[in-house]
């Protein structure tokens, strides 16, 4: 059925439909699904989050999970791993097979991609999430909400919008200036919207200048229905409705939450009853129903009857071994070398006799945490799985666990997301530790400590989990949990050589050792073949080409929302900062960070030249030579940023406008051609390895 039907069916079809039948479409009959209509033909809508994967079933009424094994699935690497990629094939491929298995699992809406800006370092749910700068999330969305949409069923980009932080997120008041949120918060909402036609948007929990997204009339109205002429469907977040005529009056389609009251929801009785009363008109509720028929049209969930065959739908699949190669080969780009002194990785597996492996992360899963982005995996290889397994027989593989978390995981019979709304959702959490935890820990460490001293070859594995890296809290400081600094220092001070991986969907603070370190190599939460990627490229099998897509400070508080902005706040956060986001910040105002937007090492080097630039059809056609210097094939990111040389005192020195991966054979030499929006003024075109690599710069 042509677009442009699909409104006229719709609009025919909600005449036919009792005020009841309308109602049951517009809220949550079920945790994760509305009402259809049985007689019409109209199924409900079934819903299920993301990003990482397929989230696992729920009872209809509680947050039971339903327990067998049909819902296991591909466990995908998280949006900060993708984003470090810097490919959009790999993008395109990661929204295609979580559009595939949404599809194979029943479901109609994957909640995904999220793709808040990373304001913050601190911020719990910042590993869901892509990257600080506004291009490179945009860039990376909307191939991923191609790939998922590819399979009859509707991405759902949340959270609409500046939403960043997890402190109060029910009620917090961002303040935020027009440019801001423009230039830094909205561009990827525009992107997946308009370039990549997202069929659903959250709308965020928080408000945004004094009013709750919900209902923001400037946000919802003015801003996605008329100026990005969106007629697809708005859903809120869960529990994030808090007004009956508000909600009824807004752009909000559908009202979902966590609660099991499902008659009682804003949308439910009690907008019947207003409707009723006269108090609300009921074409409000028909415009939306006339939006989720649509959606039901565009995802071919409804036969037309004017158009036979209209109901073919893809049936999807989900676990196949191609989604796990996909996976794989996501997870073996995002690794992040972030530093290789004295090349001191790879490790050559024929030489490595014995191995001691440290650290809790080398031994533990992650995928089953976080809040609503859990994944119950297939399998997940752990780091310790990845390196034995690629080993094999030859080498002798010792663990020592090094440091343990505070709180193991406790089964429980309730699941978070049931109190979830309860403190104003979300706060910055505290984690206590007490004398006999310390004590455990001191033996965990010596132990550690003493081995590594006997051997040649040791890799810590730490960093953060999913304590810290979780929906509903926001960190309290960059630091290392669990004494990890304590035992990091030791390890290096007993055996110089200790390779040092770190986990995570955030920086943590390494200035307590980073100068005494040869390697770090950052790892994300990077799915279920994570372990695998982890030990090719510790191993040399892969060359790592992953490059950070956010800034990693040396604290906190170099970074803009701390050192100029409020975050957390307290009933209203500030934007203080506007535009000066992530690098933005540190660049403009010459604060240092520990490894900057864009860094990532080879254990090959690439060599620049002949740098050139074009205009052709209103854009601009940067070119570069770029040759691979090493003995072995590499990828590099060649990244472009625009320096406006009379800057104005509201703009960054240089932002982000372009870049290409491009994969060099030994001595191969390429013309890496990007192309670019145009420069409104004279500016600095600059071409780097990273926003402090610059390695030839042009004046247009
Ligand atoms: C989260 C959303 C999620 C929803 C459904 C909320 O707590 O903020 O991102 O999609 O729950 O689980």
């Amino acid at each position: 059925m042509k677009e442009n039907t699909h409104r006229i069916r719709a609009e025919e079809l909600v005449k036919k439909l009792t005020l009841d039948e309308k109602i049951g479409m517009v809220h949550g009959a079920e945790l994760f699904r509305t009402k259809g209509v049985e007689r019409l033909g109209i199924p409900p809508l079934v819903m299920s989050d993301g990003p990482m994967g397929v989230r696992q079933d729920f009872e209809p009424s509680s947050w039971h999970p339903i327990g067998t094994s049909a819902d296991r699935v591909t466990y995908l690497p998280c949006n900060s791993a993708l984003a470090a990629t810097w490919n959009r094939e790999l993008a395109y491929d990661t929204g295609s097979v979580l559009g595939e298995e949404t599809r194979g699992r029943g479901k109609d809406v994957i909640l995904g991609p999220g793709v808040n800006i990373k304001r913050s370092p601190l911020c719990g749910r910042n590993f869901e999430y892509f990257s600080e700068d506004p291009y490179l999330t945009k860039e990376l969305v909307v191939p991923f909400i191609r790939g998922v949409q590819n399979w009859d069923v509707a991405a759902c980009v949340k959270h609409f919008a500046a939403n960043n932080q997890e402190t109060e997120r029910l009620w917090v008041d961002v303040e935020v200036d027009e440019k801001a949120l423009r230039e830094i918060y909205l561009p990827a909402f525009h992107d997946a919207v308009k370039e990549a036609g997202s069929y659903t948007i959250m709308a965020a929990y928080s408000r945004l200048n004094g009013d709750h997204c919900y209902y923001h009339k400037g946000l919802l109205e003015d801003i996605l229905r008329k100026e990005w002429e969106y007629d697809g469907v708005v859903i809120s977040d869960w529990g994030g409705v808090h007004d009956t005529t508000l909600a009824a009056e807004s752009q909000l389609d559908i009202e979902m939450s966590v609660t099991d009251n499902f008659d009682d929801y804003y949308m439910a009785e009690p907008l019947k009853e207003k409707i009723e009363a006269g108090e609300i008109d009921e074409s409000v509720l028909d415009e939306k129903v006339v939006r989720i028929l649509m959606l039901m049209f565009r995802l071919h969930m409804m036969e037309d009857e004017h158009h036979p065959g209209s109901r073919k739908r893809k049936r999807g699949s989900y676990n196949t071994p191609g989604h796990r190669e996909k996976a794989l080969a996501t997870a073996r780009e995002s690794v992040v070398l972030l530093k290789n002194d004295n090349k001191r990785l790879p490790l050559n597996p024929e030489e490595t006799k014995k191995l001691l492996v440290i650290g809790e992360n080398a031994d533990c899963t992650h995928a089953l945490g976080g809040g609503s982005a859990e994944i119950k995996a297939l399998y997940e290889i752990t780091p310790l799985m990845g390196i034995c397994s690629f080993l094999g027989g030859n080498t002798e593989v010792t663990f020592a666990q090094g440091y343990v978390r505070n709180e193991q995981q406790e089964e429980t019979d309730t699941n978070w997301q049931e109190t979830s709304l309860e403190d104003g959702g979300g706060k910055v959490r505290e984690h206590h530790t007490d004398e006999k935890m310390l004590k455990k820990r001191e033996a965990l460490r010596r132990e550690a400590v003493t081995l590594a001293s006997q051997y040649d070859d040791v890799i810590f594995v730490g960093g953060l989990n999913h304590e810290h890296d979780s929906e509903g809290n926001d960190r309290k400081d960059m630091k290392l949990p669990y004494e990890q600094d304590v035992l990091i220092r030791e390890l290096l001070k007993v055996n110089p050589q200790t390779v040092i991986v770190l986990m995570g969907g955030s920086p943590v603070e390494m200035g307590e050792w980073i100068e005494e370190a040869l390697t770090v190599v950052w790892n994300w939460y990077s799915g279920m073949e994570g372990g695998s990627a982890l030990a090719e490229v510790l191993f040399g099998e892969v060359n790592p080409s992953g490059k950070l897509p956010e800034t990693f400070y040396k604290k906190h508080t170099d970074c803009s929302a701390h050192a100029i902005g409020e975050f957390p706040g307290g009933e209203k956060v500030r934007y203080k900062e506007g535009v000066f986001v992530g690098y933005r910040y540190n660049d403009t105002f010459g604060v240092e960070p520990q490894f900057c937007f864009g860094h990532g090492l080879s254990y090959t080097e690439f060599e620049y030249s002949d740098p050139s630039i074009q205009e052709k059809d209103g854009k601009i056609i940067i070119t570069c030579k770029v040759k691979n210097m090493g003995d072995r094939e590499g990828k590099e990111t060649v990244q472009v940023y625009y320096a406006p040389v009379d800057r104005k005192s509201d703009q960054p020195v240089q932002e982000l406008k372009g870049f290409e991966k491009v994969s060099l054979k030994p001595g191969e030499e390429k013309t890496v051609s990007i192309q670019a929006e145009k420069c409104l003024e004279r500016t600095e075109v600059r071409i780097g390895s990273s926003s402090r690599d610059i390695r030839a710069s042009i004046f247009h």
